[in-house]
């Protein structure tokens, strides 16, 4: 028997399984470690976190398994995208990572639209320019820490990081690569006109591989911290979202699926590059080979509901312990019986600010039409509906696109939330599919690594067999009426704050 194992370097933690060649996983271990957030809208990790994290749990999935690890063939990785790791003459890196969700660079969006047209960066990186995005990130630290990007000899992302620490190869996989805004995602290569017009250095860039490519086999030193030998390859892999598509069997023309974790999005697969209107929803290369997707949703998701519970649900943690449930039980327990629209409450997810629908690091989250029946089940639901009214943006631009998603998957951990799936289910108005595989990226991972070590054929037929559905939601139409309505306020809420964050923004 053959073994592959899969490694998800997320923002909230590392988490890794071991599967056998019959897609059984055997497995399982996650390492957490912080996001710092030095001020509002930065945030920030350390590399070394993710590194050691993965070295752990690597090890730990190989031991727990018992099995002999001269047959564990691959490994692939899957990372949270965009954000920038730069190393020194020395490997070193210079400073903690900045990470996706952080907007400090939303001055560089001028730069980038003085430096090439804003027609041009959506033709050449199929995105207008981004400020949470790598590129923009770049700029920034050369306009604040020029001392830093003159000692810079290497710009990677985070999987490429723990990449680097595995194998010692500079390398990336397309998918990855396409939210670093510096690629030719048609061509699916680095594109020489945005770096000429930004003034980046290509040889700072990592080699593009497609995700089931072998780039390398573990160092002697990894792998003896790994527990592995040296014959153990690492594929390309994927960023987060996409090897999340192929862990949920969503690599066909068409297929969809919503992950919610720390950030939460809707993601469809296409067969063939098609650019969407004015962006409003990113187009990156998936790890299918040769294909694309689009996806677009909240940037704080998981990460709002975290933020209320820890800030503002301690009594809840009190019960937790004293009932000896986990709190995420007690949350949907309390939320479920709070009716659709949470009597009258709307949440605008945009703590971290926001890209998709509406590009806009401006934005700050907000609730709107508190009153005194609001209690804390009522905010936590409003979370979650809010969340899912972006999402439901999102959805409605890929019907204007002619892709209508009869059936969404879901993954990730808010998907294990019945009442969250209800309500996706209501406000998409099309079935709502939890899979019998819940570990999205790191199961799209180990199938890639699998692919790329001819353990399996190809990255379609691998995905489809893996990979199966579970629990159905169909769309309740009293339910959908309702949010229809409140679907409606929330689209005018927002836009009727919009100079008001612009004011906040500028005190
Ligand atoms: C996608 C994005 C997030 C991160 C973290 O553009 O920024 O999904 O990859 O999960």
């Amino acid at each position: 028997m053959r073994y592959l194992i899969g490694v998800d370097i997320g923002t909230s933690a590392t988490k890794t399984i071991l599967m056998d060649e019959n897609g059984v996983i055997l497995s399982q271990a996650s390492r957490a470690y912080p996001m710092m957030q030095p001020a509002n809208g930065w945030a920030e990790q350390r590399p070394d976190d993710w590194l050691e994290a993965s070295f752990e749990t690597i090890r730990s999935v190989v031991e727990d398994a018992g099995v002999d690890p001269g047959n564990v063939k691959g490994i692939g990785l899957s990372g949270q995208m965009h954000g920038l790791v730069m190393l020194d003459e020395n490997d070193r890196p210079i400073r903690d990572s900045i990470i996706w969700c952080d907007q400090r660079s939303y001055e560089q969006l001028e730069e980038m639209t003085a430096a090439l047209p804003y027609e041009k960066w959506l033709e050449i990186t199929a995105n207008p320019p981004i400020a949470a995005w790598t590129a923009a990130k770049i700029l920034w630290v050369r306009a604040h820490e020029s001392e830093n990007l003159a000692r810079c000899r290497h710009i990677l992302l985070p999987k490429d990081y723990v990449r680097f620490g595995l194998t010692g190869d500079f390398a990336t996989d397309v998918s990855d690569a396409s939210g670093m805004q510096l690629m030719d995602v048609k061509n699916r290569c680095w594109s020489d006109e945005v770096l000429d017009a930004l003034g980046i250095d290509k040889a700072l860039l990592p080699k593009i591989y497609e995700s089931a490519e072998v780039t390398g086999y573990l160092t002697e030193e990894a792998a003896r911290r790994c527990g592995l030998t040296t014959q153990c390859a690492v594929v390309g892999g994927s960023a987060d979202n996409a090897g999340a598509a192929i862990g949920s069997g969503i690599v066909l023309d068409g297929d969809a699926f919503t992950t919610i974790g720390t950030s939460a999005i809707v993601y469809t697969a296409l067969d063939n590059y098609k650019s969407v209107p004015g962006g409003s929803l990113h187009l990156c290369c998936s790890s299918v080979p040769g294909g694309y997707f689009t996806m677009g949703g909240p940037q704080a998701a998981g990460l709002s509901v975290e933020w209320f519970r820890e800030k503002f649900c301690h009594g809840l943690e009190e019960e937790a312990r004293e009932s000896g449930r986990p709190v995420f039980e007690l949350i949907n327990e309390k939320t479920a019986q709070i009716q659709p629209g949470s009597d009258r409450l709307i949440y605008l997810p945009f703590l971290m600010g926001e890209r998709t629908p509406h590009m806009n690091p401006k934005y700050r989250g907000a609730f709107v039409g508190l009153n005194t029946v609001h209690g804390q089940a009522h905010m936590l639901r409003a979370i979650m509906e809010g969340i899912t009214y972006s999402l439901a943006d999102c959805n409605d631009i890929l019907k204007g696109m002619g892709t209508f998603v009869k059936e969404m998957r879901v993954c990730g951990g808010g998907s294990r939330n019945p009442v969250w799936r209800r309500i996706m289910a209501d406000l998409y108005e099309c079935d709502v599919v939890t899979l019998t595989q819940e570990e999205g990226p790191a199961y799209g991972e180990a199938i890639l690594a699998g692919v790329g070590t001819g353990v399996f054929d190809d990255v379609r037929t691998a995905a489809k067999k893996l990979t199966g559905t579970d629990k159905r939601v169909s769309p309740v139409e009293e339910e959908t009426m309702i949010y229809r309505k409140y679907h409606k306020i929330y689209q005018k809420v927002y836009d009727h704050l919009v100079s008001d964050f612009d004011d906040l923004y500028e005190v």
